[in-house]
């Protein structure tokens, strides 16, 4: 076992854990983006830092194995501020339209911008010019809403199988993207909504419940869906 001083508080971690999962068993709420107990690792969006003492950089703590006596501080004023500055940058390309987004109340950027007081950004940046029209009827993506946390892409591969998205291009052009950005009715994809279940912002939306309801407002049940057969069990 190892010993960890978390925010205070003395703990023990079995051999191999990260960080992260450290930081939950000590009870500290460590906001994350890319991170989703289901999925491969990606340690792309950093809002998990913390401050490890006698480390010099901020720690990104899902993708840091915890260490023999490891002191951690979760909310210490470089952390924070460190959010703060990942969430600005996000808002800077962010389509902005909280008040008409399907997954307000339940989105992610949303909680943690409140949460840290950060309600606009100081970055003036190009915002996206992509269009979010694909003629399938059951998936809506709105790509100026994309944070680029990839989970949809995870979960298309490792939870589906389907492989249908990856990411295209780099930098302000990245986006995700079918194999030759193709339509997603033309691609692998089954329509399994996987991917919207692990979205953690307004990007992606089931067409099939869009303006019935907000998330927070429907209940989640288990289902079998019909589209392809297979008869998984799903959320
Ligand atoms: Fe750790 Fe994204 S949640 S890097």
């Amino acid at each position: 076992m190892l010993n960890l001083t978390i925010n205070g508080q003395a703990i023990q971690v079995p051999r191999g854990t990260m960080l992260l999962d450290a930081c939950q068993m000590a009870g500290a709420d460590v906001p994350t983006f890319c991170y989703d107990p289901q999925l491969h690792l990606a340690g792309s969006c950093r809002m998990c830092v913390v401050e490890v003492q006698g480390r010099h950089n901020l720690q990104a703590s899902c993708v840091t194995p915890c260490v023999d006596n490891m002191v951690v501080d979760t909310e210490s004023p470089a952390t924070v501020e460190a959010r703060k500055i990942i969430l600005e940058l996000l808002l800077a390309r962010h389509n902005i339209n909280c008040h008409v987004c399907e997954k307000t109340g339940e989105c992610k950027l949303q909680d943690y911008c409140y949460r840290y007081g950060v309600d606009d950004s100081r970055f003036a940046g190009e915002k996206g010019h992509f269009t979010s029209e694909d003629p399938n009827p059951f998936i809506e993506r709105d790509y100026d809403k994309c944070i680029m946390c990839t989970r949809c892409v995870r979960a298309c591969d490792e939870i589906t199988g389907a492989q249908a998205i990856s990411v295209k291009d780099r930098g302000h052009h990245a986006k995700i993207s079918t194999v030759f950005d193709g339509k997603l009715a033309d691609s692998t994809c089954v329509f399994c909504g996987q991917c919207i279940m692990v979205c953690p912002v307004g990007a992606l939306s089931s067409k099939v419940s869009m303006n019935k309801g907000r998330a927070y407002q429907c209940e989640k049940v288990l289902t079998t869906c019909t589209y392809c057969g297979t008869g998984c069990t799903l959320e």
